[in-house]
C-alpha cells in the first residue's frame, strides 16, 4: 500500500493551510535574504521545495549528506538536482572526512548504539558541524518541522527568531494527511521508503520502519528514550 493511499487525507482547512504556507514562503523570500531550505529529502521537505519552486521564491536548498543516508535517499537527491537544480542551487554539505574516519576507527561502526553520548558525537560530526557551514552567512532557514511530529515539536511557531538565524517552519500546522494530499495533488516526487512504513527518514543505521499504531518518530533512534531523540538540529537549549 502506498503512502499516498494510506495517508492522503486533507484537513477541512487544507486550502487555507496551503495559502498560509505560500504567503509565509513569499514573505520569507522578500524579507529574509539570503534564505536557504534545509532538506532531509523527507516528504515535508519535498513539499516545501515544490512550493518554493512553484512560487518562484528565491532560496537555495541544502542537504546534509551525512555519509550514512539510504541509497533511496541519494537517488531522490539526484531527482531533486535534475528537477530543480537549473532554477536554484542545491547544496550538499558533508562531514569532515578525517573527523568521521577517526570517530569510526576509535568507536566502531556501531558506536551510535553504545551510548547516547557516542550517538550525539556522531550526529555532531555528521550533522551539526555541516549544518553550521550550511547556515554560515544565511539570514534564515526553512525547515519541514510539524507540530504533530512529536511532543517536543508541538510548541513550534511559523517563524522563530529567538536564535541568531531566523527559522521558518513552513508546514508547522500541517497534518500528515495534508502533506500527502499535497504530494498526490501536485505529483511531488518522494522517497520510496515512505511506502515501506518509514514515516521519518534519517541516517540508515538510525532509522527503521514502524508498525501500525506506532508513532511518527518511533522509527528514529528507537533504542533511546523519547527525551533523547533529537539529533541537535532543532534543539533549543
Ligand atoms: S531530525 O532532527 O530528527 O533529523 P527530521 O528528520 O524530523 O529531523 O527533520 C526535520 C527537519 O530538519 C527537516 O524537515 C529538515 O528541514 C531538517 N533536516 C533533517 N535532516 C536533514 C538533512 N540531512 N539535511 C538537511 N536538512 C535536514
Ligand atoms: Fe550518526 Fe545516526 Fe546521527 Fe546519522 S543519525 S549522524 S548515523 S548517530
Amino acid at each position: 500500500m502506498s503512502a499516498i493511499s494510506l495517508h492522503a487525507k486533507p484537513s477541512a482547512d487544507y486550502d487555507q493551510k496551503v495559502a498560509a504556507a505560500q504567503s509565509l514562503l513569499r514573505e520569507a523570500g522578500e524579507l529574509y535574504q539570503p534564505l536557504t531550505q534545509a532538506s532531509s529529502l523527507g516528504v515535508e521537505d519535498m513539499v516545501i521545495t515544490h512550493l518554493l519552486h512553484s512560487l518562484g521564491v528565491k532560496s537555495e536548498v541544502f542537504v546534509l549528506q551525512t555519509g550514512k543516508l539510504h541509497a533511496q535517499t541519494l537517488d531522490l537527491l539526484g531527482t531533486v538536482q535534475r528537477q530543480y537544480g537549473s532554477q536554484r542551487a542545491i547544496r550538499i554539505y558533508e562531514p569532515d572526512a578525517k573527523a568521521a574516519q577517526t570517530f569510526e576507527a576509535t568507536n566502531g561502526k556501531d558506536a551510535m548504539y553504545q551510548s547516547i553520548a557516542l550517538r550525539k558525537q556522531c550526529c555532531d560530526i555528521r550533522k551539526m558541524q555541516p549544518l553550521a557551514q550550511a547556515l554560515e552567512g544565511k539570514r534564515a532557514w526553512i525547515t519541514g518541522l510539524r507540530k504533530e511530529q512529536s511532543d517536543a515539536r508541538a510548541a513550534i511557531h511559523a517563524i522563530e527568531d529567538s536564535s541568531e538565524k531566523i527559522k521558518i517552519n513552513a508546514l508547522h500546522d500541517w497534518t500528515l494527511g495534508d502533506v500527502w494530499h499535497y504530494v498526490k495533488s501536485h505529483n511531488v516526487p518522494y522517497n520510496p521508503l515512505h511506502d515501506q512504513f518509514y514515516p521519518s527518514i534519517g541516517c540508515e543505521p538510525c532509522t527503521r520502519a514502524v508498525t501500525l499504531g506506532e508513532d511518527f518518530r518511533s522509527g528514529r533512534w528507537w533504542w533511546e528514550n523519547e527525551a533523547a531523540k533529537e539529533c541537535g538540529l532543532h534543539v533549543t537549549a
